[in-house]
């Protein structure tokens, strides 16, 4: 167990190479079940939820070869098709192999999905989508048990565009005889690499990243090479930190157009904004002024900068609204953020923040992955020392944040939760 100690006040500033994107690196680990023959992927970050992933895939058969940020992964011969509680839990996208493994080989039986718990995050878009594809699929005991002698195309309608959902259903449609067509689909980033990936791999796909997909499904997909994408949010998190410490990042290695909802928001609330061809720039020259956002499936305001935004409009002039409408209770950051002096109350599905001049330190716990990076950001800027604990949730999605945001100027330090306690019980700890 760790802790990251933050001590605030310094401004953040220079260049960031944003790692591989975390959420399309573990849509492809569902997908590689589809391939027969070894697939190869670069810039896949080293975060436990990969690692949670492939250990996932070890167990049902798959070779898996690491070297740096190169993952050689063939399964080519599954062997199992069931997988245990302790391996499936710990990730959402668990789930997602449910269609694959029906794909390839014909039945599957796994438990029902952990994740962040950041609200109830049902699966009815996904068991839909496979029934309609010919799947019989049946929840016994708290596991879904799939069948499925053949796929088939079938026309999927989502009420709501999960990201999730499109994923698993269009990697699934890739080997079901005839043609699905998507409707409502996400466009989020992460549905238009996968879909690249599987027409690497020698599916057909045609309208990935619009909200209407069409998959014609393949007799086989065979294994191919793929560099994973930079990761948007994580990319998000760094403008965010010079927004929030009145620094000046430019985030390099990256698509513009996949900040563009964030940029706006942050050039509103006063801060400067720049892009080039695979970079953006943020300057914060003072203080923000408090502005409303809103979350909305891409393009607009992502769900996972939402908390982020929240920590840096705790110390902007005047209120802020921001409004959740994704998830049910992404809030875990509220009262850990008002530890620390913010102004932070929760109205329905928004957080209307009151912005105070500075931000005290505090020890704070994250509760979910991106209310534990709003923390590290809030002690950035906070005045004297923030612990943040259950850095696991961070490690989730985030490779060495503490060292990023240090080659910024910033003092984050990694220590074992023990080594931490034993410095408060230190004889000089408490001076008299
Ligand atoms: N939903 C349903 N039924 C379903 C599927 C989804 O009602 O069958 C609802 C969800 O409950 C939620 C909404 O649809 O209210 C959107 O969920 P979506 O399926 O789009 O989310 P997801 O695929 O479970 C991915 C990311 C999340 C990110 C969301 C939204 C991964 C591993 N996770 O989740 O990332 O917040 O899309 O963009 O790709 C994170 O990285 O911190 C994270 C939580």
């Amino acid at each position: 167990m760790h802790v990251l100690k933050v001590t605030g006040g310094s401004r953040l500033r220079g260049e960031v190479e944003v790692p591989g994107s975390k959420n399309a690196a573990l849509a492809i680990l569902s997908a590689v079940l589809l391939a027969e023959g070894p697939v190869v992927l670069h810039n896949v970050p080293d975060v436990s939820d990969i690692r949670d992933k492939l250990n996932l895939l070890q167990k049902l058969g798959a070779k898996v070869e690491r070297s740096e940020d190169t993952l050689v992964v063939d399964c080519t011969e599954i062997v199992y098709h069931e997988a245990d509680e302790e391996s499936v839990r710990p990730i959402r996208t668990s789930f997602y192999i449910l269609g694959p493994l029906l794909a390839r080989v014909g039945k599957a039986k796994l438990p029902a999905p952990g994740g962040c718990k950041i609200g109830a995050r049902p699966v009815d878009y996904h068991l839909k989508g496979l029934a309609l594809m010919g799947a019989q699929i049946d929840l016994v005991r708290g596991c879904y048990e799939g069948r499925a002698t053949e796929l088939h195309g079938a026309e999927i309608y989502f009420d709501f565009p999960s990201a999730g959902a499109t994923q698993h259903i269009m990697a699934t449609a890739t080997l079901a005889r005839g043609v699905t067509v998507i409707q409502n689909a996400a466009i989020e980033p992460e549905v238009t690499t996968l879909a690249e990936f599987l027409n690497r791999m020698g599916a057909r796909i045609e309208g990935a990243g619009t909200s209407v997909i069409t998959i014609i499904g393949v007799e086989k997909l065979h294994g191919c090479e793929f560099r994973v994408p930079e990761d948007r949010l994580q990319a998000g998190t760094f403008l965010l930190a010079a927004a929030m410490t009145k620094g000046d990042i430019t985030v390099t290695g990256v698509m513009p157009e996949h900040q563009t909802a964030l940029v706006n928001k942050l050039r509103e609330a006063g801060a400067e904004a720049f892009e080039g061809p695979d970079w953006v720039r943020v300057h914060s020259p003072g203080r923000l002024k408090g502005i409303r956002v809103k979350t909305m499936p891409y393009p607009g305001f992502p769900t996972d900068l939402q908390q982020l935004m929240a920590a840096v409009l705790g110390t902007a002039d005047g209120s802020s609204v921001v409004e959740e409408t994704i998830y049910e209770s992404r809030i875990g950051h509220v009262p850990e953020l008002n530890r620390m002096g913010a102004k932070m109350r929760l109205e329905g599905r928004s957080t209307v923040i009151d912005g105070v001049a500075r931000l005290k330190g505090a020890v704070v716990e994250a509760s979910d992955l991106r209310a534990g990076a709003a923390l590290v950001l809030a002690g950035l800027a906070a005045e004297g020392e923030t612990v943040v604990r259950n850095v696991h949730f961070i490690d989730r999605g985030y490779e060495d944040l503490e060292g990023c945001l240090s080659r910024l100027g910033a003092d984050v330090v990694r220590m074992e939760a023990t080594e931490w306690e034993r410095t408060l019980t230190a004889p000089d700890a408490n001076p008299i």
